[in-house]
């Protein structure tokens, strides 16, 4: 089951033309999304109202309208059908069509009922859009389900184990003054171990000359949306508010993630890192290894809970946040359920 009443990222800005429709699965609804001659984006069920033919499988026209390709059915981009070869009116016919918004460089849906989108529920992206900021972005599809991805994000105990190989994490990370505190359908949580040694990839791109603070301010938002601000800085120059320059014993990002469920045993996961700094080769390779040990712990996760799913899941103090996180989400849908 999904969280209906959310904005979800659909794809990249830039995936969305003119000239070919996209398909996206999307919380087990097939969707097709195209840009119209006026620069927005239209979004509706993939799936034609005569033959069930998918539409993204079709054309464009420059009237902002989508042709089926196999007998040429014809809608607009709110999902009224405006053509039928062959019959003088098109009639009623009609396919869904859902509301969308395009923020920091993401097209976003709403995938609940269209008289319940409100532009104030999507996820804060202002830190994306700073003058002068700089964002690398990225993109995997695991083969697992969406919770399993959002426990990884607020579970932070796996940066210290998990991202050993990648040099994002070290053991010295396995204890941690944490605080965690709920609010609404969300929640604040703070990790932060003093005085280690600087985990490798941390090492070289701070160039810390001495023991570093290390921290992780995460900001959750249900169903699926993180902003976490992770870095380190040398010890006792403030930690998150350290103002050492950048590659002078502090380095820092604010990864966002924005899960997309694409079906009950895979997931889209997109994420925008935020930073001050221009990026370089080795930022992109570090970023990119990071999030390919995430994606493998949870597709392997994923093979072993299908394989045994009824096995219960011990739990550990760490847990807590993942524990929240689990309890919003199963509340979001207990709401939508009792309104529907
Ligand atoms: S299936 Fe689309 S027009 Fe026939
Ligand atoms: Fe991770």
């Amino acid at each position: 089951m999904f969280v209906k009443n959310s904005w979800y990222v659909a794809g990249w800005s830039d995936e969305v033309g003119q000239q070919k429709p996209l398909a996206r699965i999307m919380l087990g609804e097939h969707v097709v999304l195209f840009r119209k001659t006026d620069g927005s984006v239209a979004a509706l069920e993939d799936r034609c109202a005569h033959r069930r033919m998918p539409l993204s499988l079709g054309r464009i026209t420059d009237k902002d309208t989508l042709i089926c390709p196999y007998h040429g059915l014809t809608y607009n981009s709110s999902g009224k059908c405006v053509h039928v070869p062959g019959q003088d009116a098109p009639g009623e016919i009609r396919i869904r069509s859902y509301p969308v918004e395009e923020r920091a460089g993401m097209v976003w849906l709403w995938m609940g009922p269209p008289n319940k989108a409100e532009i104030d529920k999507m996820f804060d992206c202002s830190w994306l859009e700073r003058p002068g900021w700089h964002t690398t972005r990225l993109y995997r599809h695991a083969k697992a389900n969406y919770l399993l991805l959002n426990d990884n994000l607020a579970d932070l105990l796996h940066v210290a184990y998990l991202h050993i190989p990648s040099g994002g994490g070290s053991e010295d990370m396995g204890s941690a003054e944490m605080d965690l505190k709920i609010q609404g359908d969300g929640f604040h949580f703070e990790r932060k171990t003093n005085d280690i040694p600087a985990p490798a990839g941390y090492g070289r791109l701070s160039n810390a000359q001495q023991n570093i603070d290390r921290w992780h301010l995460l900001d959750y938002q249900g169903p699926s949306f993180y902003r976490v601000h992770t870095g380190v800085a040398e010890i006792g120059s403030g930690g998150p508010d350290s103002d050492l320059p950048v590659g002078f014993g502090r380095w820092d990002i604010l990864p966002h993630h924005f899960i997309t469920p694409e079906t009950e045993d895979t997931v889209h996961y997109f994420q925008v890192v935020g930073h001050e700094w221009v990026p370089t080769s080795d930022s992109w390779t570090f970023l990119n290894n990071v999030i390919d040990e995430d994606v493998w712990a949870i597709e392997h996760q994923q093979t072993a809970l299908c394989a045994e799913p009824d096995i219960p899941m011990q739990t550990i103090p760490s847990d807590g946040p993942l524990r929240a996180m689990r309890g919003i989400v199963e509340n979001m849908l207990a709401v939508e359920t009792q309104t529907q």
